[in-house]
This record gives structure tokens, sequence and C-alpha cells, in this order.
């Protein structure tokens, strides 16, 4: 039975999609999420599919809004950069299909500005003024720009080039993974470097750290010396959903949903 006040997010992340219904005026989810790999159905047409069962799973959102994350550049629904995920999405207008798939409108955005969305309604960046960089660390790093409060959507800081290197395939978790690099090497090695040339183009006055290791961020956000306070995001790994849920309720999204 659809409920009042109830959004559906969905999480389209490098490993796997995941959505849940999210109660828009406590960011908490009314039901377990369910989630898919998404090794098998990266392209569009599967990804899209899966989209529709999320969409039809949840029967206390049928009538809310839906928002759906993308990990990628997202201007008005239409899929711009796919790193990490098949190329035949570069072009593609999400939102016309995901709409098909959900038969609602649909909204769809960034991965770390939807996280960012949840941040600042719910968590990390809560009436912090200034300057918030959020910067998720995954299978890529996505980075979400916020300035009092408001969103500068689409920014790419985990592609910044440094030291010759596209600096998300050096410095992301799954790098860390890929190399074998223990927590403290990893923060010595690669996301000491990061977070200082960040921080000196950008000057935020507070850097949050998402993604699924933000779950472990005692291992290494200790042993980082840089000069901006830095602080691992409270909504930890449903901030995707919940933002995207969010972003969907609000009614600043260019063109038709
Ligand atoms: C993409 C970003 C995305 C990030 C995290 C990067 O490779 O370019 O748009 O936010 O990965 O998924």
């Amino acid at each position: 039975m659809a409920q009042p006040n109830i959004g559906l997010g969905i999480d389209i992340g490098g490993s796997g999609i995941k959505g849940a219904p999210v109660d828009l005026t406590t960011g908490e989810f009314t039901a377990e999420r369910l989630k898919f790999a998404t090794t098998e159905h990266s392209a569009p047409e599967q990804m899209a599919g899966v989209v529709g069962r999320i969409a039809a799973h949840f029967p206390e959102a049928a009538d809310g809004p839906v928002g759906v994350t993308f990990p990628g550049i997202v201007q008005n629904g239409v899929i711009r950069t796919a790193a990490n995920l098949d190329e035949a999405w570069v072009g593609t207008d999400a939102r016309a299909l995901f709409a098909e798939a959900a038969g609602r409108p649909v909204r769809v955005l960034n991965d770390a500005d939807a996280a960012a969305v949840a941040e600042v309604r719910f968590g990390a960046a809560k009436d912090v003024p200034g300057v918030v960089l959020l910067t998720t660390l995954g299978t890529g790093i996505g980075t979400a720009l916020v300035t009092d409060g408001h969103l500068v959507p689409n920014t790419e800081f985990g592609h910044l080039e440094i030291d010759g290197h596209d600096a998300e395939t050096r410095a992301s978790s799954a790098a860390r993974k890929r190399d074998g690099l223990s927590y403290e090497e990893w923060v010595h090695q690669r996301l000491q470097r990061y977070y200082r040339v960040v921080e000196d183009l950008l000057w935020p006055d507070l850097i949050v750290v998402g993604g699924g290791v933000s779950r472990k961020s005692e291992k290494f956000l200790p042993l980082l010396d840089i000069r901006t306070p830095i602080v691992p995001a409270a909504l930890l790994n449903t901030a995707g959903i919940v933002g995207a849920a969010l972003a969907a309720a609000a009614d600043d999204d260019p063109g038709p949903r």
C-alpha cells in the first residue's frame, strides 16, 4: 500500500545496484534494501530491467518520487561519462529509459552528488556553512561540491591528473585492494597526496569521506596530515539511496521528470 512521504532511492554502483524506500522526513529506510550485482546487468537495457524490478518490489513507495544515482556525469537525465561501467551508457537518456522501466517519472543524478544531498540534509554536512567537499572512495573517486548547503553538480575531482595518473586509478579504495596496500600504505602513498592537491585547489572548509570504506574510517582518516577538517560520512553507504530519493522529491531538476 502506497504511503505518503516515502520516496524510492536506487543507487547504481560499479559492483551493485540497490534500492530501498526512504522516509523523506527522517532519511530512514522503511524496508530492507534490495540488491543485485551489476556484473551481468551493466548495459543500459539490463540495468533498466533491474530498476523496474526494484520499483515494483516496494509498493509502499508506489506513488512517491523515484531517484536513481549513476556513477558518471548526468546532465538533464542524459549520461555523459561512465568511467567504470559499460561504455554503451554514454549518450543514453537514462531519465527516459528508467522512467519507462519504472512506469513513472524518475530523477537521475550523479552518485556522489546524491550522497552529498543526503549528508547535507541528515548527515555530516548538515548546517555546515561555507564550502564542503564530499569525496566517495570506492570503485572510483566521486566528488560533490556544496556551498552553503547548495550543490554544484557533476564535479569530477576524482579524475584530477596527479603525478601523471588519473587520481582515482591510484587513490580509490579499489586501487588500494588491487595493489595490495595496507590502510597505512594507502594513506602514505596515495591518499595523502590526493587530499593535499584537492585542498590546495579548492580550499574547502570541510571534507566528508563517503563510500563503503568510510565504515573503516578510523583505520585511515586519523593518519592523514592535511589542513582541512576531514570526517566520515554520517550515512555511510546508505547516502546514495537516501540522496536519490530526496533529490527526486525536490523540484529542482530542469526538464521533464
Ligand atoms: C565517475 C564519477 C563518480 C565516481 C564514483 C568516477 O569514475 O567519473 O562520476 O561519481 O566514479 O562512482
